[in-house]
């Protein structure tokens, strides 16, 4: 019976625990504060601050098994999973840390010791290989782990081979922690060999396309940390960073040599056979299916558990896109229903002892997963037929390629991501045309812009550009009237007389026009003689258009004019934009990292945020969220706004972004809290890219309330609120109305809830007594006059105005009684558009004629 991966993560950690290692669980897959990374991808990711010399623990070796994905970024496998047996979007990763304590001896001994003795793995098929130098980087070979592997190990030195800067020297992204690698192969045997596709290339360690060599294990010597300019800067102290596929080990030591079959996935596969009727080893495309099936569902499980919802922004869009491959892999095997979600359960069920997270967080895991199958399979159908139609024209036509009309159709309205379109189009022998994708996508974006905005935007191309830089001072500007827009024409030229509506144009402004969820600006443009009002400021392409009227003499082209804002309504808006950032971080802290921007609109009477979270807040939630928000007002922080190349803006750890706007290079952002953020951004409260207009200080924000919360999409929820003025209004109005509803109560203001509490009980009540109670005297009379006698039997037969059943069958006991010989009776009754119907027999009745009440309505 082989090991089963529990015990061989088990023995990973505790092999290193005796060697003084402090075991430390895995993190989250959203990395803490570091935008360089948009998932987890090492082990080492938690400790990059110890590796740069900024941060420290209290011990100086580490042990751990960390939930990596590598699906975007420097590190990104998502296109091999499912064709071949050992790539995967989410893996284990196993690993050893040393923070300046032991290096490479110690290192390469371990890693053979445990491989060999303790696991047992044959010596003869074990290869190293180290880092041959870079001569062009001017990096050296790393002699002393060549010298020192047949020193510490008895591996023949000839086993032990010399690497490129691609296979040996790692690096966790474009900057960061990084250094030369040794790493540990295994020779899984000739009939292993796939080199067949490479033609006279001979397998071995490193060679592309060849499966009889795989990497097992790989340790890093960390010695530089790569900076923004691209520059290796040596570190101070020199440190050890390992890791290993738990997938990949469990291949080996199970002796199975394909990580799906390993017990890790089998009970996934097993699920996915059943729930499918297919079998693992029945053809390659169900191969695939299943393959990229049970990767996903564990990608995203564990993602989802880690607060990494899916949407339609950074890696929120990488998980679902994700998703939406494995439910298009879900048809190949007959899938059309939401399934993948029930995979949760079996995953958790796997992992859960080790990950208690996942158990944890099962049943939101399994909404989040259902609610997005849902969504797509509602369009994935119909999707795959367009694609369908699409493919058969481009064969009919000779071509070779998806147009990206169609590339683009299925993304808008199918939801279709990109990749999966190109993977469709490649399992056809195609390509798609990215390039017209991408055109297709920006005329999109500026159709949408456009639409936004109130002003008709006219289709003039040839604006000039406003000069708008004064629209951050308060300081009066001169300018020139450049012209005007005025039913669809760009005039330069002449007069525009008093009354006339346009958009007038000039060469520079202090107004703001509408961008970034921030309104456009009124105010007015004046000149000697005359006025312009504006009413809104609108951009288009690159000109600022005030919109509004001229007020009494001629505006013309050329004359000199002083624009001028509203100046108390722009103090407004820039209150709700500050607090607005405010609410954006409080958001972060009360409900987690996984909240993003998802969209905002900034006017001087609200703000309204739009962000990522899959659940409605509890009032607890909004409580602190405000209290946060007010803390920070109330600590007179500043804010600070600096312009900046947009790389270097880039790297400023914990700034922020909203995907998928533009930003323009060198960009503008703001930060609250610190005015030196860019040296020290730990010390801000909040770095956005901003192009908004901002509060010098938080305590001008005077007061922030929450006034709604709801959803507006699935994974999106609203939250309008309300700063300065507008807040103290708001209180002001809820305070007159308890007020007034206390005077009339005559209690204090702070018994409200419980006096209106009481009343509703009282007002059931008086109800409940009122359509229960049977009918007065009169009415009785009245029924049992109007009612006929046959034989010694009354039969009474009317309606009565009664509200309830029981009101009505109160009234027929009480004939019942009342009549003084047997009786029949039936009593019809309309109450709230519904008919009632009672029946009753005196005891007699039913007995002589053999009949119930019931069967009588009947
Ligand atoms: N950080 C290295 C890797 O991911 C070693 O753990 O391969």
């Amino acid at each position: 019976m082989s090991k089963t991966s529990d015990q061989i993560r088990r023995e990973f950690i505790e092999f290193f625990e005796r060697r003084g290692h402090t075991f430390v669980r895995s993190s989250s897959l959203l990395p803490a504060d570091d935008p360089t990374l948009l998932f987890t991808n090492a082990g080492m990711n938690q400790f990059k601050d110890v590796f740069l010399g900024t941060g420290s623990r209290p011990y100086k070796r580490a042990v751990n098994s960390q939930k990596c994905i590598r699906a975007g970024g420097k590190h990104n496998d998502l296109e091999d999973v499912g064709h071949d047996t050992y790539h995967h979007t989410f893996f284990e990763m196993l690993g050893n840390w040393s923070f300046g304590d032991y290096f490479k001896a110690e290192a390469i001994q371990w890693a053979w010791e445990l491989l060999t003795d303790v696991w047992g793995l044959p010596k003869e098929k074990l290869w190293a290989s180290v880092f041959g130098g870079d001569e062009r980087l001017n990096l050296a070979p790393d002699d002393e782990a060549e010298k020192l592997w047949p020193e510490v190990t008895d591996i023949p030195p000839e086993r032990v081979l010399r690497g490129s800067i691609k296979d040996n020297f790692w690096e966790m992204g474009d900057t960061g922690p990084c250094g030369p690698c040794t790493e540990i192969h295994i020779d899984l045997g000739e009939d292993k060999c796939d080199g067949s596709a490479h033609p006279g290339i001979a397998c071995g360690v490193n060679v592309d396309g060849c499966r009889r060599f795989i990497e097992l294990w790989n340790i890093v010597f960390i010695q530089f940390n790569r900076d923004e300019s691209g520059k290796l800067e040596p570190l101070t102290a020199k440190h050890v960073d390992t890791g290993m596929g738990l997938e990949r080990i469990c291949a080996i030591l199970q002796g199975v040599g394909d990580n799906y079959a390993t017990d890790l996935f089998a009970p996934l596969i097993q699920w996915i056979e059943q729930a499918s009727n297919v079998r693992y080893g029945q053809s390659d495309q169900v191969d695939t299916a299943i393959r990229v099936i049970a990767d996903h569902a564990r990608a995203c499980t564990f993602a989802i558990t880690d607060g990494i919802i899916p949407s339609n922004e950074g890696r929120g869009y990488v998980i679902r896109r994700i998703l939406r491959r494995a439910a298009r892999f879900g048809r190949k095997i007959n899938q059309h229903e939401p399934f993948i979600y029930k995979l949760v359960p079996v995953i958790a069920n796997k992992m859960g002892q080790f990950f208690p997270e996942l158990i944890e967080q099962q049943q939101r895991v399994m909404q989040c997963i259902l609610e997005e199958e849902q969504a797509f399979n509602k369009t994935l159908d119909r999707g795959l037929e367009i694609f369908e139609s699409a493919v058969e024209k481009v064969l009919k036509e000779g071509s070779k390629q998806i147009s990206g009309e169609t590339v683009f159709e299925l993304y808008a309205t199918y939801g279709f991501p990109v990749d999966l379109t190109q993977l469709l189009a490649a399992e056809r022998g195609l390509a798609i045309d990215l390039a017209g994708y991408e055109r297709k996508m920006e005329e999109h974006r500026e159709i949408s812009a456009a639409g936004a905005t109130a002003f008709q935007v006219p289709a003039i191309t040839d604006l000039p550009q406003t000069d708008d830089s004064a629209k951050y001072t308060s300081t009066p500007i001169r300018a020139k009237v450049i012209g005007w827009i005025i039913d669809n024409n760009f005039i330069r030229t002449g007069q525009l007389p008093p009354g006339s509506k346009a958009g007038v144009i000039l060469d520079k402004t202090n107004f703001y026009g509408e961008t970034g969820g921030q309104v456009g600006d009124t105010g007015v443009i004046t000149w000697e003689d005359g006025q312009f009002r504006v009413e809104d400021t609108q951009i288009i392409g690159h000109c600022v258009v005030h919109i509004g009227e001229v007020e009494n003499a001629p505006l013309e082209v050329g004359t000199e004019v002083t624009p001028q804002y509203d100046a108390d309504r722009r103090m407004d808006i820039m209150r709700n934009h500050t607090g607005t950032h405010l609410l954006n971080w409080a958001l972060r802290m009360v409900l987690g990292e996984h909240v993003n921007q998802a969209g905002s609109v900034v006017a001087p009477d609200r703000l309204r945020f739009d962000f990522t979270h899959n659940k409605a807040l509890t009032r607890e939630e909004i409580l602190q969220v405000e209290r946060l928000v007010n803390e920070a007002v109330l600590a007179d922080e500043p804010v600070c706004a600096k312009i900046m190349p947009k790389d270097k803006a880039e790297k400023i750890p914990g700034a922020r972004k909203v995907f998928d706007e533009k930003y323009p290079d060198p960009v503008r952002v703001v930060a609250i809290g610190a005015d030196d953020f860019d040296i020290n951004p730990q010390r801000a409260r909040t770095i956005e890219f901003c192009g908004g207009t901002h509060l010098q200080r938080t305590s001008q924000v005077g007061f922030f309330k929450i006034i709604s919360e709801e959803s507006v999409a699935r994974g999106i929820r609203r939250i309008t609120a309300l700063t300065g003025k507008e807040a103290l209004r708001y209180i002001q109005n809820l305070d007159e109305s308890a007020r007034l509803a206390a005077a009339i109560l005559r209690i204090p203001m702070e018994q409200l809830p419980q006096r209106v509490e009481a009343l509703q009980q009282e007002i059931k009540r008086l109800r409940k007594s009122a359509t229960s109670a049977g009918a007065d005297s009169a009415s009785l009379e009245r029924l049992l006059d109007e009612a006929e006698q046959i034989g010694q039997v009354k039969i009474i037969v009317n309606q009565v105005e009664a509200k309830s059943p029981e009101q009505m069958r109160s009234i027929v006991d009480q004939l019942r009684q009342k009549s003084k010989i047997p009786a029949a009776i039936m009593l019809g009754s309309t109450a709230d558009e519904r008919v009632l119907l009672v029946a009753g027999l005196s005891e007699e009745v039913a007995k002589t004629h053999n009949i119930h009440a019931g069967d009588w309505i009947k």
